[in-house]
């Protein structure tokens, strides 16, 4: 085991606090209630579905700290090394009710109130980070996370936005300054590991110290955000013994933009890579948008997703489609392949013992091509696919001289459309009597999935319109017709 420090720091109400001898699969929603004993955070999914147990992590960011919502349910008490945390207990100043506390109340935003701490840290994030002035679609965004039964959301909606007219001015503006120190004295950049050889909460501050970590403990279970490791916990109870978090190591998170790629690190969160991808193409960004909620896109990571092999996420299909590289690496050897040769059976990936995924390099679209993709879900917000389709074409005129296609929720794996990409090389968008047989390729290309989120009939029905969609909104440059949320024109209008 490597000499590190062996207790994790983090900053509460103005003060840093060591814990140590935790068992490595902790949540922090326990740490709270059941050690501290502050139980207005609280526990309803235990999934990061509800938001009920939403509080904020503060993070040094370009010298500020910076606020993000989290589940607590489903972050593990280690991920909050190096963080200040806060939750609704903190809020009020001197027996005085926080700006957004007090627009609840004056606007009725809870009645039972079992939502409303999760609802009022939520709330405290966007009233510390959003940019003014704050409509009712980037509220509504904002609280794509928090489930309330039973108030309805237009008087929370209209505490948000009384709460969010102005400038942030409550305690924690006022000790941002002091909070910035606090965090930057507690970033040693050293090791970390709490346990024994059998039993650990390691957070490996260095890419390094990371791949010598995982050589020698192959069968340790790795954590990056833990949006989906945390649900084998509350849900699968799993007994996770050894746990790598990913999230001290130092670059791994870097995005690096060029003029032909995007490349994005493995622990990029998807609130750090959004407005990347979105640039990369509009269809990327309200793939973002509906990823999650802000909680999940503030924890969840874009090697996660991938590295998790899910045949239903959303990221997978979409960056296949564009060509993207995978970069993986064990000890000292790295290797790149295409991310599409990375998902080889349901849940079974390309990847040995001790070895990790780097980082993916996404290709930009040239002049000649066009992307789009389409997630579809039984609800808008904060929803896992049912079909989740992504399409590249490379134009040469009118027609199309080449075209990658990748789905999700069609198979055990993402997986490319190879028949139906096929079909489509050559044919005229000017000439939609030969377009039936691209979308009658779908049917050799997959046998869908038959489960609770949909049948596989309506899957490959799903599949088949949309490359009849995604070849009229080629043919035609619109979305007017075929689309009533995430019109690209709206978005283009909206930059
Ligand atoms: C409420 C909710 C909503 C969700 N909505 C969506 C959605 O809309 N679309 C979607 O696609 N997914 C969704 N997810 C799933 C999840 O959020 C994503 O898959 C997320 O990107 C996982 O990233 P993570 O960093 O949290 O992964 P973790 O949970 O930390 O890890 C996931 C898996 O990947 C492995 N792993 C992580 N990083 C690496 C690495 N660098 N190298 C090797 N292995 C690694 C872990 O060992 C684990 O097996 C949702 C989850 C929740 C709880
Ligand atoms: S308890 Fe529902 S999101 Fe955590
Ligand atoms: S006030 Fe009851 S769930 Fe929101």
């Amino acid at each position: 085991m490597i000499l590190a420090r062996d207790a994790i720091r983090f900053w509460r109400n103005g003060q840093p606090i060591e814990v140590s001898g935790f068992h490595p699969r902790t949540t922090l929603l326990d740490y709270l209630r059941l050690q501290e004993r502050r139980v207005g955070t609280k526990e309803g999914c235990a999934e990061g579905d509800c938001g009920a147990c939403t509080i904020a992590l503060g993070r040094l960011k370009d010298g500020r700290v910076h606020y993000e919502p989290v589940n607590a349910c489903i972050l593990l008490l280690g991920q909050v090394d190096g963080a200040e945390v806060v939750t609704v207990e903190d809020l009020a100043k001197s027996g005085e009710l926080h700006p957004v506390q007090s627009a609840m109340v004056a606007h009725h935003g809870s009645q039972c109130g079992f939502c409303t701490p999760g609802i009022v840290m939520s709330l405290f994030t966007l009233y510390h980070e959003a940019e003014r002035p704050l409509g009712r679609d980037g509220i509504n965004d904002a609280l794509a996370g928090n489930l309330c039964r039973c108030t309805g959301y237009r008087p929370i909606v209209d505490a948000a936005l009384e709460a969010c007219s102005g400038k942030p001015d409550d305690l924690f503006a006022e000790a941002n300054g002091a909070t910035a120190r606090g965090l930057a004295a507690m970033a040693d950049g050293q090791d970390l590991v709490v346990g024994s050889e059998a039993h650990f909460f390691a957070a490996p501050a260095s890419e390094a110290s990371l791949a010598a970590l995982y050589d020698q403990h192959p069968d340790a279970t790795l954590v990056a955000g833990c949006t989906d490791v945390g649900l084998w916990i509350t849900k699968g109870m799993a007994e996770l013994e050894k746990i790598i978090w990913l999230g001290r190591v130092s670059g791994l998170d870097q995005i690096e933009d060029t003029a032909d790629a995007l490349t994005i690190g493995a622990t990029a969160t998807h609130a750090a890579a959004y407005s990347s991808l979105a640039s990369i193409d509009p269809d990327l960004g309200e793939l973002m948008r509906r990823f999650g909620s802000v909680q999940v896109r503030a924890s969840g990571t874009v090697g996660g997703n991938i590295a998790n092999g899910s045949p239903i996420g959303d990221l997978a299909p979409a960056l296949i489609a564009l060509g993207s590289k995978l970069e993986l690496r064990k000890g000292e050897s790295t290797r790149v392949i295409p991310l599409d040769t990375f998902f080889i059976a349901y849940r079974k990936q390309d990847r040995q013992p001790g070895e990790f995924v780097r980082r993916v390099t996404v290709p930009k679209l040239n002049s000649n091509e066009v992307f789009r993709a389409y997630k579809v879900s039984k609800r808008f917000d904060e929803d896992i696919s049912a079909v989740m389709g992504a399409f590249k074409l490379r134009l040469d005129g009118r027609r199309i001289a080449e075209a990658r296609i990748a789905f999700g929720g069609m198979a055990g794996i993402p997986k490319r459309a190879m028949e139906t990409e096929k079909a489509l090389t050559g044919i005229s968008l000017d000439d939609p009597s030969s377009w039936g047989d691209a979308m009658a390729a779908i049917a050799r290309d997959y046998q869908p999935l038959d489960d609770h989120r949909a049948s596989a009939v309506y899957r490959a029905t799903v599949a088949r319109n949309l490359v009849f969609k995604a070849l009229s909104e080629t043919a035609s440059g619109e979305t007017g017709a075929t689309r009533i949320i995430g019109r690209r024109e709206a978005l283009a209008a909206a930059e």
